[in-house]
């Protein structure tokens, strides 16, 4: 078992997956380790959807990519690397067993900050075990749309914030540079 700081280092985002499933209790574990993550506002502000059907996960994908492209569109001479790489996408979850989505409720302020902190729990704990994952933003476009979250039976109230995909990693990920990052101290 790796140690916490091997754990935190060796995660990478996922973008290949074998066609192997995340089981049921894996998942269950996953969104259990989401609990322990710190919440602000005395509450704790999230609820996870679970999305293994091939056909939703397909339609999410195809109305997340419509969204970016059309947000991105008009800035594409700037940020034509990500422009074209997600044209160039077949399917934002990269042929995923699973999408996890954290939804936030709105009335409390700390939502945003709360979820992310669970699913980098959930991010974690899936590395601990071998499974993979990545955080999909380009799916936001579908899951700000009220047609598709009533379509996804999302609870009144609750946003999306955190969409996740788990798998079992195929080949190795490359890690991104790390930049050393500007550190002041004061003493
Ligand atoms: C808020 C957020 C949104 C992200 N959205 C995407 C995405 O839509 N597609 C993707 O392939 N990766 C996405 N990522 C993953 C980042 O690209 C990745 O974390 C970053 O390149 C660093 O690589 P690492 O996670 O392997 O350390 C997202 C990450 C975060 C935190």
């Amino acid at each position: 078992m790796k140690d916490i700081v091997e754990t935190i280092r060796t995660r990478r985002s996922v973008r290949e997956y074998t066609d192997e499933p995340v089981s049921d209790d894996d998942i269950k574990f996953l969104i259990d380790c989401a609990r322990y993550a710190p919440f602000g506002s005395m509450q704790q502000p999230w609820s996870f959807l679970v999305i293994t059907n091939k056909e939703i996960m397909h339609m999410l994908s195809e109305s997340g990519k419509k969204g970016m492209i059309s947000i991105l569109e008009p800035i594409k001479n700037i940020s034509k690397q990500s422009y074209d790489y997600l044209v160039s996408l077949k399917d934002i979850f990269y042929n995923a067993p699973v999408l996890i989505i954290i939804f936030g409720n709105k009335n409390v302020l700390s939502s945003v900050i709360d979820c992310s902190m669970a699913a980098q729990n959930m991010m974690l704990a899936a590395h601990s075990r071998g499974i993979g994952s990545c955080w999909i933003g380009n799916a936001m476009p579908a899951l700000m749309d009220e047609k598709i979250l009533k379509e996804l039976g999302a609870l009144a109230g609750y946003k999306a914030i955190a969409p996740l995909i788990f798998g079992y990693p195929k080949g190795k990920t490359i890690m991104p540079e790390r930049i050393e990052p500007e550190v002041k101290w004061l003493r």
